[in-house]
C-alpha cells in the first residue's frame, strides 16, 4: 500500500514527483483553497488566473494538471476540484476532501510520489485525506503480465498543523481503514476460480494468524452435520464446496458485543434459475459482503474499541450442475425453519438465514448483515447508493449517520409488514421469493425471519455499490469495498454509547 508521511513544509520545497492542491467553486469563478499560497506566490499571484484560462471550476472530481516550469522542487502540480466545502466537522466536508485526494491521486498514476496540499482543519480532515489517497491509490494488477501506469507509492499529507498528537492519531486510523477497505477490494476482484469458498476462509485464516482474533471455519461435513441447510443447498451444485467462517473480537472489559454477518457468495450464476450472460461476470462480487465483515473485524481488532465484535461470513458457490438444488426444493435452515427454494438466484437470503440463525446463539446486542441481495435494491437507489433496512427505526436512523460520517453513501428502506405474506409457502414455512414489487424489502423481510426481535438488527443491501463499471472519486474501477467504513463506524459508535 502507498507509504503516508507528514510534514508542514511548503507543498512547493517538497521532493516529489507531483504536488496536489485543491480549488472550490467560487462566484467569481473559482477559489484557490489553503495549501495554494506557496506556488501561488512562486506563480506571481497568476495560479487562480492559470486555472480559469485552462478551463478549470473546482467542481468535484475535476483535475487540472501543469507542469511548474521552477515554480516548485516538484515537476508537476495537479489541481483538485473539491466542489463546495462545508465547515470543519461537517462529514459533508470531509468526504469532499476524501474524494478530491481520491481523484488526484487517481490522476497522477505513474507518479511514484505526491505531496497532498488539501485544506486540513482538523485531525478528522486529515484523515479524511489519507483515506482517499490510499483508496485512490489503489490497483489491482496481480492477473497482468505488464503493468500499466502504476500506482502512486508515497505520499506526503501537508499542512501547518499534522504534526499535531491528535492528527497522527487520526491518520493511523485512515491508514487502518484504508488497508481494510483495500483487502475487501482484492477480495472482490480476485477471479472466482482463484477466490472459492474454500480459499476466502483460508486467506482469512492466514489474516487473522497472529492477532487477537479466533477464527473458526466450517467445512462442508461440519455445515451437514450442523444443519446449515441454506448454506448447504446453495453450495451443493459447486464442485467448490461451501463454508461458515466466524471470526471474534474479544476484548477485556467490552460491555457490548456487535455481530456482522456477510453474503458471501463467491460466484453467483443464479443456479439452475441461471443468469442472463450479460452481466454475470460482475457476480464475483457477489462475496462483497462477507468482504467487509472479515475486513472490518480485523481493522477493529487493530483499533481497539471495548466492543465485542463477532463476524459470519456465509460463503458457496451457487452454481448449476446435476447436484445443484433444483426450484420446488424446501429445505431446512439452521434452526429448522423449512424454505422452499422457488428461484435458485435467490440464494444469498439462504445463506444468510443459517448465519442469522447461528448468530442469535451468540446473544449479540446488534446485529448488522451486508449483502449484495438485490437488484431491486439498485433499481430503488441506482449504483452508489446501499439501502438500509432495521427493525428498530431508531437503529436504522443511527446506522444512516454512521454511515454518513463515515462517508458512505446509504438510504433508509422500510420492512413493510404486509409485504410478508408474498413469501408464504403452500408447503414450506416460508418460500424464498415473493414478486417484483419492492423486491429489496421483501428480501429483508425474508431475513428478518432470522433474527430474534428482541436483538438490533439492519440490514445493508449493498448490491449497487458493491462493484463499479466506471472509476469516480477514490474510487476506482472495480470492487469498492463498500460498508468496510461503516462497519467500523458503527462498532466505534457503540464504544462510545453513541448507538
Ligand atoms: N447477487 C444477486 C443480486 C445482485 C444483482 C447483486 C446485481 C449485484 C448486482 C442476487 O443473488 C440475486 O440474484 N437476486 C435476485 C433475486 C430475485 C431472484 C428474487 C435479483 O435481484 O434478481
Ligand atoms: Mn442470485
Ligand atoms: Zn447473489
Amino acid at each position: 500500500m502507498t507509504s503516508i508521511a507528514l510534514s508542514s513544509a511548503a507543498p512547493t520545497g517538497l521532493k516529489v514527483d507531483a504536488v496536489i492542491v485543491g480549488a472550490a467553486p467560487a462566484d467569481d469563478g473559482l477559489a484557490l483553497l489553503p495549501g495554494t499560497e506557496s506556488l501561488d506566490k512562486a506563480m506571481k499571484k497568476k495560479l487562480a488566473e492559470v486555472l480559469v484560462q485552462l478551463g478549470a471550476t473546482g467542481k468535484a472530481d475535476e483535475v487540472v494538471k501543469f507542469p511548474t516550469l521552477g515554480a516548485a522542487k516538484a515537476p508537476v502540480v495537479a489541481v483538485v476540484g473539491t466542489g463546495p466545502l462545508g465547515e470543519a466537522g461537517d462529514p459533508q466536508r470531509r468526504e469532499a476532501l476524501r474524494r478530491a485526494a481520491g481523484a488526484a491521486v487517481r490522476a497522477l498514476a505513474g507518479s511514484e510520489s505526491v505531496a497532498v496540499a488539501l485544506p486540513i482543519e482538523d485531525a478528522e480532515d486529515a484523515g479524511a485525506v489519507t483515506e482517499g489517497i490510499l483508496l485512490g491509490a489503489y490497483s489491482f494488477d496481480q492477473y497482468k503480465s505488464a503493468q500499466g501506469a502504476p500506482a502512486v507509492r508515497a505520499a506526503t499529507v501537508v499542512g501547518p498543523g499534522v504534526k499535531a498528537k491528535n492528527v497522527k492519531e487520526a491518520v493511523a486510523r485512515a491508514e487502518l481503514v484504508g488497508a481494510a477497505v483495500n483487502r475487501a477490494r482484492d477480495w472482490v476482484n480476485t477471479p472466482p476460480r482463484d477466490l472459492t469458498p474454500q480459499a476466502f476462509a483460508e486467506a482469512a485464516t492466514k489474516l487473522v494468524k497472529g492477532t487477537k482474533l479466533n477464527i473458526d471455519v466450517l467445512d462442508e461435513k461440519a455445515l451437514a452435520k450442523g444443519g446449515y441447510g441454506g448454506i448447504i443447498g446453495v453450495g451443493q451444485g459447486s464442485a467448490n464446496p461451501p463454508r461458515l467462517i466466524r471470526v471474534a473480537y474479544r476484548p477485556a472489559r467490552a460491555t457490548k458485543h456487535v455481530t456482522l454477518v456477510g453474503k458471501g457468495i463467491t460466484f453467483d450464476s443464479g443456479g439452475l434459475s441461471l443468469k442472463p450472460a450479460e452481466g454475470m461476470a460482475e457476480m464475483k462480487s457477489d462475496m462483497g459482503g462477507a468482504a467487509a465483515v472479515i475486513a472490518a473485524v480485523h481493522a477493529l481488532a487493530e483499533l481497539g474499541p471495548k466492543v465485542a465484535v463477532t463476524a459470519y461470513a456465509a460463503m458457496a458457490e451457487n452454481m448449476p450442475s446435476g447436484s445443484a438444488q433444483r426450484p420446488s426444493d424446501v429445505i431446512t435452515v439452521y434452526g429448522g425453519t423449512t424454505v422452499e427454494v422457488l428461484n435458485t438466484d435467490a440464494e444469498g437470503r439462504l445463506v444468510l438465514a443459517d448465519a442469522l440463525a447461528r448468530a442469535a446463539e451468540d446473544e449479540p446486542d446488534l446485529i448488522v448483515d451486508v449483502a449484495t441481495l438485490t437488484g431491486a435494491a439498485i433499481v430503488a437507489l441506482g449504483k452508489r447508493v446501499a439501502g438500509i433496512m432495521a427493525n428498530d427505526d431508531d437503529i436504522r436512523t443511527k446506522v444512516h449517520d454512521a454511515a454518513r460520517r463515515a462517508g458512505e453513501q446509504m438510504w433508509p428502506l422500510p420492512l413493510p409488514a404486509d409485504l410478508r405474506e408474498k413469501l408464504d409457502s403452500p408447503v414450506a414455512d416460508i418460500a424464498n421469493i415473493g414478486d417484483r414489487n419492492g423486491g429489496a424489502l421483501q428480501a429483508g423481510l425474508f431475513l428478518n425471519e432470522f433474527v430474534d426481535p428482541g436483538t438490533g438488527w439492519a440490514h445493508l443491501d449493498i448490491a449497487g455499490p458493491a462493484f463499479t463499471d466506471k472509476p469516480h472519486g477514490y474510487t476506482p474501477k472495480g470492487g469498492t469495498g463498500v460498508a468496510v467504513r461503516t462497519l467500523v463506524q458503527i462498532v466505534e459508535d457503540v464504544a462510545a454509547d453513541r448507538l
